[in-house]
């Protein structure tokens, strides 16, 4: 018997569990999918966006793959800390995949950045995602406009939440506060600023179609600003982009000439602005100062020396996510990532004996759920090579029993679903569908509930 722990129930890490129980190659591996939260699936739980619920619904697939008879999820077991460190795991387990994604965001680097009303883009998704980390009450949204920096698709998401009625995100599971709060916004405008043009921006055109259809907010561009991107004007330079660049330019072009209609919000899409510092005033955030830039014909921009200060109470940068550090395994503070060949965890440049990564810790934070499969089948293969020296060593018998032993309050399968249960329950109080807990103790509470334990288990 091959016995591997998957570090992560995010997609990269149930892709990985699945790509093991699915080959042929070795014939017994049993999976223990262990994530440092009470609840599975990673960003597709507490990062989608609530209003994608088609997306939302992979979870269902995810949720297939997590109930195959040879894995097992194990939640509230968080790796790095005192009772479950990496080398603890070796001795338990013959290979470890690391599938822990890039929880943290990238910042600015600009003065200002701190101030109160200042966030980035990763704290406000995890608010109306109800991550257990996140205050319930972290946001109170008081503001009149708000500037998103950047614009990749993480942008158009929190733009889009923030120009979404309350009443367009009743049926999600988006938790009541948030609810709550986003009912209670003022917002009128949202500023959504890129450094680069439409051309080069990051995000796919069926989400930048999206914020076009909004039932209540109306999409402003400028089409001076526009002009200053060769894609735009030359239809020579816009036939050679990717498709999905010349698809974006397309839309954005459209939305530029076209009459501007009334609606409650207005989401400015702005272009060619490169922040470079967050305005204050009475110790607040009170607006973003951008320097106008012009392409420098290689991809890049450089700055005018010509600047523009706009008003806002709530500034969100969305400039990328960032991997952390976990204690025990090698880091490369430039990529954000674990360095690896193949998957293969690499310690002073040379492969670490039972040791792999997945999905954004290796690669880096970039891409859809989609891209995390043949990331993790790479990985898996790369572990499936080295299977006959790994399963030589002797194991303890019961590796979740060892780990209970040493005083974690592990979280089964039925406890995951005793907390659906609870959200169900909720929702129904409330007269919605289900609808996410927010906090660890009420987490943990309905988790230990199926099996008649107290909140620590
Ligand atoms: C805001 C946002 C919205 C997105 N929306 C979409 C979308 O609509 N469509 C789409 O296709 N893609 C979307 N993506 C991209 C997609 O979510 C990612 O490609 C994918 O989630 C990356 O998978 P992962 O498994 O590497 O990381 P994650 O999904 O982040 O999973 C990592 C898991 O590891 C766990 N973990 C972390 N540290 C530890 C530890 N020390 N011990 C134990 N467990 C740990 C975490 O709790 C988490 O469950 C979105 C990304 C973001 C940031
Ligand atoms: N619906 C979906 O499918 C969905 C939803 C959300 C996320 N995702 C995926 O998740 C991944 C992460 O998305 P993301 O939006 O976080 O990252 P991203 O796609 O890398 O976009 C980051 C944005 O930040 C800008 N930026 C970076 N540094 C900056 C700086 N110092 N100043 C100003 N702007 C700066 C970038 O501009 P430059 O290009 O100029 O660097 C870019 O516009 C992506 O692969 C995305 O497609 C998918």
């Amino acid at each position: 018997m091959l016995r591997v722990a998957v570090i992560g129930s995010g997609p990269s890490g149930v892709y990985a569990a699945q790509a093991l129980v699915q080959q042929e190659t070795v014939p017994d591996v049993r999976v223990h999918v262990l994530d440092r939260l009470p609840c599975p699936y990673g960003l597709v739980r507490y990062g989608v966006a609530p209003d994608h619920e088609k997306i939302k619904s992979l979870q269902n697939n995810l949720r297939t793959v997590l109930e195959h008879d040879r894995i097992t999820f194990v939640g509230n077991a968080e790796v790095g800390s005192a009772g479950l460190t990496t080398a603890r795991l070796l001795e338990l387990y013959h290979a470890v995949v690391y599938c822990v994604g890039a929880a943290t965001d990238r910042r600015l680097g600009i003065p200002g950045e701190e101030l109160p009303g200042s966030f980035s883009a990763t704290s406000f998704v995890s608010w109306y995602s109800a991550h257990p980390d996140a205050a319930a009450n972290g946001f109170a949204l008081a503001a009149r406009s708000a500037v998103v920096i950047g614009v990749g698709n993480v942008a158009v998401d929190v733009a889009r939440i923030l120009a979404r009625g309350a009443n367009e995100l009743l049926p999600t599971d988006v938790p009541q506060p948030a609810l709550d709060v986003l009912a209670g916004s003022r917002l009128r405008d949202v500023h959504m600023v890129g450094r680069r043009g439409p051309s080069q921006a990051k995000f796919t055109t069926k989400e930048l179609r999206e914020l076009g259809a909004l039932p209540d907010a109306s999409v402003v561009v400028r089409p001076d600003e526009l002009a200053l991107d060769p894609a735009y004007v030359d239809p020579a330079v816009s036939a050679a982009l990717p498709a999905v660049n010349r698809r974006n330019v397309e839309v954005v072009r459209a939305w530029a000439t076209s009459p501007a209609q009334q609606r409650s919000r207005v989401i400015h899409l702005r272009f060619f602005l490169r922040p470079v510092e967050v305005l204050e005033e009475d110790g607040r955030a009170a607006g973003v100062r951008f320097e106008r830039t012009l392409p420098d014909g290689t991809g890049g921009v450089s700055g005018t020396g010509t600047y523009e200060d706009i008003e806002a109470q709530l500034v969100l940068r969305s400039v990328g996510y960032r991997g952390r550090p976990l204690p025990g395994l090698p880091f490369d503070p430039a990529r954000g990532t674990v360095p690896n060949a193949a998957g293969r965890v690499l310690r002073d440049g040379a492969p670490s004996p039972g040791e792999y990564v997945a999905g954004w810790i290796k690669r880096g934070p970039t891409g859809v759920i989609g891209t995390n499969r043949p990331c993790a089948k790479e990985t898996v293969a790369s572990l499936l090579a080295d299977a006959p020296e790994l399963a030589r060593r002797q194991l303890p018998d019961d590796p979740l029993a060892v780990l209970r032993e040493s005083g974690l309050r592990l979280v089964e399968w039925k406890d995951w679903k005793s907390i659906e249960a609870a959200e169900a329950a909720l929702g129904l109080s409330l007269g919605r569908g289900p609808v996410k807990l927010h906090e660890w103790a009420d987490l943990l509470a309905a988790a230990h509930r199926a099996a008649g334990r107290g909140p620590d288990g």
